[in-house]
């Protein structure tokens, strides 16, 4: 099995803040992530997509297509945005690094054409490191851990 990944990098701000919570406990949760007018980052994100080499073109996947395919649905539509107001597919939801994988892995799984998603792996910073496999269900995984 191969895996292939790209790597890019975007400039988005958010901010971190749950109504349902009070102003109060929302800033000891996000800390300064709770700045009340937002705060950005450059996020590094990287796309891997396993699969077999096809014989004929030697390739899982085509790289230049497969940059394509990320440049379509996730980096056009965040880069040098807003997260919590400009994305409309990421409306309602809490932007945080885990919940951003979600909704990548959302919007590219069903558009990879050869090999499948494996994995999406974003940072905010070089030192902490979020990585999504999709494929391994979370309601799946919790069926599983409740019969052991
Ligand atoms: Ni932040």
């Amino acid at each position: 099995m191969h895996y292939v990944t790209k790597k890019m990098t975007f400039c988005a701000s958010h901010r971190l803040h749950n109504p349902k919570l009070s102003d109060s406990v929302n800033r000891e949760i996000f800390e300064v992530c709770n700045n009340p007018n937002g705060h950005g980052h450059t996020y590094t994100l990287e796309i891997t997509v396993r699969g077999r080499v096809n014989p004929e073109t030697g390739m899982v996947i085509n790289v230049r297509e497969l940059k394509r395919i990320i440049n379509r649905e996730i980096f056009e539509q965040v880069d040098h945005k807003n997260l919590n107001v400009d994305v409309p597919w990421l409306e309602d939801r809490l932007p945080t690094t885990e919940n951003l994988c979600v909704a990548f892995w959302q919007r590219l799984e069903k558009n990879i054409p050869y090999g499948e998603l494996f994995s999406i792996k974003l940072s905010e910073s070089p030192n902490s490191i979020f990585e999504y496999l999709g494929h391994i269900g979370d309601r799946h995984h919790c069926e599983r851990n409740r019969s052991q």
